[in-house]
């Protein structure tokens, strides 16, 4: 079996947890990238270490330079700074908007033809710059935040019902943000519309803990944002991009007229395979949830005239 490449640039606790989740599949080898000298090395060889115990034979590499990304399948970006207490991802923009533009100019270099998966908040906007810096086509740039704020509903919901995560079908849509949209209406448990099983007071608040659900996590951990739902998320997307499984999932995509949107990423349903995103799956929404979603992408896009003003 040839295994694919799976390049992760950040070696923090996002890029590490998801480098691990991968190689621990043992189906790609991985490049751990991070811009501290001896963290990747660390981090990477450690991981290595947990092979023979674990049973993958994957190999993972760390390092603080490029050339061994080359040829890379797919490209996770993950470098940058996360939030503390009281910082929205906004407060993110300008700092890894520099990070982000630095590491794409790098990684496509080496491997012109993969896929980017931006993950550095805020999300969006960073999907933007990578797509614009990379001079890549559309559809090899797909930005994770929609299975992550999915999961997040996802649990919510199941833990109300107390029923399976996996009976549930949920959908979170727009910006990966405070204006993020639960697409409610599209909800399922079951097979039935969550609004029969759920009073709508009780929804309204589960979808606003989805909202702030990664505030949440910032408020307990104090020194960094989540990481073991957002790495669970990027492997999701990698193997649906590795095995061609051609997935519907929630994800950043670019937007040309889709849902009335048109030249910004935000997050929509997609299929997912090999080339990237394949598809932009169009819902019907009610018109509150359009609604919603349109304002949530005004939202990205006063996130994308600032970085533009920014220059650089
Ligand atoms: N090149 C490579 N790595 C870099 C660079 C760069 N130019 N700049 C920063 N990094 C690295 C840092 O050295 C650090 O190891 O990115 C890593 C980020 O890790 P953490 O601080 O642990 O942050 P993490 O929790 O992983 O979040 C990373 O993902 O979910 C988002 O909001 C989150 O934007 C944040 C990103």
């Amino acid at each position: 079996m040839t295994r694919s490449k799976v390049t992760v640039v950040g070696a923090g606790n996002v890029g590490a947890t998801a480098a691990q989740r991968i190689f621990d599949k043992g189906y790609a080898d991985v490049v751990l990238v991070d811009i501290v000298d001896g963290l990747p090395q660390g981090k990477a060889l450690d991981i290595l270490e947990s092979g023979p115990v674990s049973g993958s034979d994957a190999s993972i590499v760390g390092t603080n330079s490029y050339e061994e990304t080359a040829g890379s399948d797919v490209v996770v970006i993950t470098s940058g700074i996360a939030r503390k207490p009281g910082m929205s991802r906004d407060d993110l923009l300008l700092t890894n908007m520099k990070i982000v533009t630095s590491v794409v100019n790098e990684v496509v270099a080496q491997s012109p033809d993969t896929v980017l998966m931006p993950v550095t908040n805020p999300l969006d906007a960073m999907a933007q710059r990578a797509h614009q810096v990379s001079g890549f086509p559309k559809n090899r740039v797909v930005g994770m935040a929609g299975i992550l704020d999915t999961a997040r509903f996802r649990t919510f919901l199941a833990m109300e019902l107390n029923v399976s995560v996996e009976s549930i079908d949920a959908w979170v849509l727009g910006g990966h943000g405070d204006s993020m949209v639960p697409v409610v209406g599209s909800t399922l448990v079951g097979g039935q519309p969550v609004s029969k099983l759920i009073p709508i007071d009780r929804l309204d608040a589960i979808v606003k803990r989805t909202q702030d659900g990664g505030a949440e996590i910032v408020n307990f951990l104090k020194t960094g944002s989540a990481y073991y739902a957002p790495s669970a998320a990027i492997v999701q997307m990698v193997e649906s991009i590795l095995f061609d499984k051609k997935q519907a999932l929630p994800c950043t995509a670019y937007l040309e007229g889709e849902y009335g949107i048109d030249g910004l990423f935000v997050g929509v349903p997609v299929k997912l395979g090999s080339n990237g995103v394949e598809e932009v799956i169009e819902f019907e929404l009610t018109d509150d949830e359009s609604a919603a979603l349109k304002r949530s992408a005004d939202a990205v896009r006063e996130l994308v005239e600032v970085m533009d003003n920014a220059g650089g």
